[in-house]
């Protein structure tokens, strides 16, 4: 479980500009965007985060507007240091922005109370984390089923066993996080995400630690999990053959949105990545 979920602190949305509803497309559409019509899953407005202060002041977002489509399969790719992590971090409620908004579904995450966002995180949105953030106390199989127990629940047997067989943990369901390899703890935090079937699910490099074919297992099922049962996926990848299987790839430079593609393929992911150099 990712820690201090609670703690977090959130700007509040300021009356002074009227935001658009949250499903409304972000004006104005980055270069080469499609036109946005669908409603949108989530998305940032505007969205602008700088850490640090003076001479230290890093921008991380630098008026990031983008929406991510309900049922799609979306990569972010960009240098290290572009600010793709702390995107995610954003439009997941685990850190808050210093301007602009970020919305979940019909929810500016802005004008939640602390309670409201725990709930808002625990219910709609999934989130696998770069490092693997498992409690080290609990098997694989309470591990995976945490976010549901925590919500009064056991969720659907079928499906758990369908999540924990593509990612191939049958076998390892007793284990200890400390009795896994770093793969199998990196497939138990994606299988986690995908057992509660959140609205949305987040996922920083999360094939980054597993070797090609166990990768590509994951990214597999993270594509049917979208193709077959209408999961709404966004993940950051480094890697151009793990940004094919979805079906968007945005582009993120310094803090910006550069560019995007559709139904991308590891040779025009590449290609496209060949021109940050
Ligand atoms: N907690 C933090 N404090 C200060 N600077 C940070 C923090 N988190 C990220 N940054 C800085 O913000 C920028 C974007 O970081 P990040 O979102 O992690 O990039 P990426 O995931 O694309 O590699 C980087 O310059 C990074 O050093
Ligand atoms: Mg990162």
């Amino acid at each position: 479980m990712p820690r201090n979920f609670g703690g977090a602190r959130h700007e509040r949305v300021t009356d002074q500009t009227p935001l658009p509803e949250p499903n409304a497309p972000a004006q104005p559409p980055p270069p080469g965007a499609p036109t946005a019509t669908a409603k949108a899953a989530a998305g940032a407005i505007d969205a602008t985060k700088i850490y640090g202060r003076g001479e230290n002041e890093v921008r991380a977002l630098d008026g990031v507007s983008v929406t991510f489509e309900h049922t799609k399969y979306t990569a972010i790719m960009g240098p290290s240091g572009s600010g793709k992590s702390t995107l995610m971090h954003c439009l997941a409620g685990l850190d808050s922005l210093t301007s602009g908004a970020v919305f979940i579904g019909d929810t500016y995450l802005a004008k939640l109370n602390d309670k409201q966002l725990t709930e808002l995180r625990r219910t709609a949105v999934g989130f696998i984390f770069q490092a693997y953030n498992l409690v080290p106390t609990l098997t694989a199989e309470e591990n995976i089923r945490l976010p549901l127990m925590l919500g009064g629940t056991d969720g659907d047997r079928a499906w758990f066993d369908e999540v924990v067989g593509t990612v191939g943990l049958t076998d390892r369901l007793k284990h200890r996080p400390s009795e896994l390899s770093g793969g199998q703890q990196q497939r138990v935090a994606v299988a986690r995400a995908l057992n509660a079937r959140p609205d949305i699910v987040f996922a920083d490099e999360p094939t980054g630690n597993l070797d090609s074919r166990s990768g590509a297992e994951v990214l597999d099922f993270m594509r049917r999990a979208v193709r077959e049962y209408g999961q709404t996926i966004v993940m950051v990848t480094h890697d151009p053959v793990a940004a094919a299987y979805a079906d968007r790839v945005v582009f993120l430079n310094d803090g910006r949105i550069v560019d995007e593609m559709l139904d991308p393929t590891a040779d025009t992911v590449l290609d496209r990545l060949k021109r940050f150099d």
